[in-house]
């Protein structure tokens, strides 16, 4: 024997460097294709093999159990509703988020919280300045310390934020049966479903279906994750009067406070789609005159061909 017996890895190290130090193209795929599977022995096959079938396989079961095991059977996803604010360049209905606000702060506020929102933030959005100053000189803010440092009260202000139901989560567990209403800032971001989900989840409850039971102090919802929610169903027709006159109905109050919650959530839906318009508008004059410089201008200083002539 000419040659120590060595590790096949080490062998394979050896046949890797031989890849790597060919020089033509075609010697590099002559080598690789001595690599191939055909090239391994019999055991190595079949332990691939094996190894294959079995990956294969195991993704295959693992499939197959999180399908039947997950508990999502009685889970319904919320169709897609045609809100008027989903087109491309389709604004916010304002109305209807004047509306919303009414809703929330004459329902939803009882429990929910909405901490990233002040009342300036609804000037020239829902309400002219005068109203939001009036809005806002009806909560009482808790401001100070005075000269003598105590802490006084006074009316709110523009620049107030909206007031919170509790004043911590542990007292709004305590009220709502050991649940915590989410603070709605955001909400419809922070759901899957956005306003679509909100709206089924508001207009969703209805009787639990026969073998169901749902615990004291729960109702059944359908399109709540484990259909058993901890917040009572909030709205019903005629559940408040539309300062504008507009019937309150359910669907009508829910449609209304999604708006409302898509607004606080992407208070920059507006502006957004009117950069988007004036983006398009731009790029089609600009893209056609680059193009133009492209290929008239610049094709010239890009062809030309510099060349050295030595003198004869
Ligand atoms: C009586 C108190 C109460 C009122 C009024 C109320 N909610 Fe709730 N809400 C709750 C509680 C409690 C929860 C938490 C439910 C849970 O986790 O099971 C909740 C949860 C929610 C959720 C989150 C659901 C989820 O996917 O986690 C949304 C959205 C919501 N409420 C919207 C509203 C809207 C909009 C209004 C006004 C129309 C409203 N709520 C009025 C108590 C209330």
């Amino acid at each position: 024997m000419d040659r120590p017996t060595r590790s096949p890895d080490l062998n394979l190290i050896e046949h890797i460097w031989d890849i790597m130090s060919r020089s033509t193209d075609q010697e590099l795929a002559h080598a690789l294709v001595n690599m191939s599977f055909a090239s391994l022995s019999k055991g190595r096959k079949v332990a691939i093999s094996t190894l294959g079938v079995l990956t294969a396989g195991g993704a295959g079961l693992a499939l197959v159990l999180h399908q039947s095991v997950k508990a999502s059977d009685l889970e319904l996803h919320p169709p897609s509703y045609p809100w008027s604010h989903n087109g491309l360049l389709s604004s916010l209905d304002h109305a209807s988020i004047r509306r919303g606000y009414q809703v929330y702060k004459q329902v939803c506020a009882a429990c929910h919280s909405m901490e990233y929102l002040a009342f300036r933030n609804l000037v020239g959005v829902s309400h002219t300045e005068e109203e939001v100053k009036g809005l806002a000189e009806e909560i009482e803010v808790v401001d100070g310390p005075d000269e003598s440092g105590e802490m006084f009260t006074r009316p709110g202000k523009l620049s107030d934020y909206f007031p919170k139901p509790y004043s911590n989560p542990e007292a709004a567990r305590a009220a709502n049966n050991g649940a915590l209403p989410p603070d709605l800032s955001y909400i419809v971001n922070a759901r899957h479903g956005a306003e679509d989900y909100v709206f089924s989840l508001l207009t969703g409850y209805c009787d639990p279906p026969a073998g169901v039971s749902v615990r004291e102090g729960l109702y059944y919802n359908p399109y709540f994750p484990g259909q058993a929610i901890a917040m009572a169903p909030p709205i019903y027709n005629e559940v408040l009067e539309y300062d504008d006159g507009t019937s309150a109905t359910m669907s009508q109050v829910a449609k209304d406070v999604c708006t409302f919650l898509r607004w606080a959530a992407e208070p920059e839906h507006d502006q957004r789609k009117r950069m988007g318009l004036k983006l398009l508008m731009g790029s089609a004059i600009l893209i056609p005159l680059v193009y133009y410089l492209k290929r008239h201008r610049w094709s010239v200083l890009k062809s030309r061909k510099i060349a050295y002539r030595p003198p004869k």
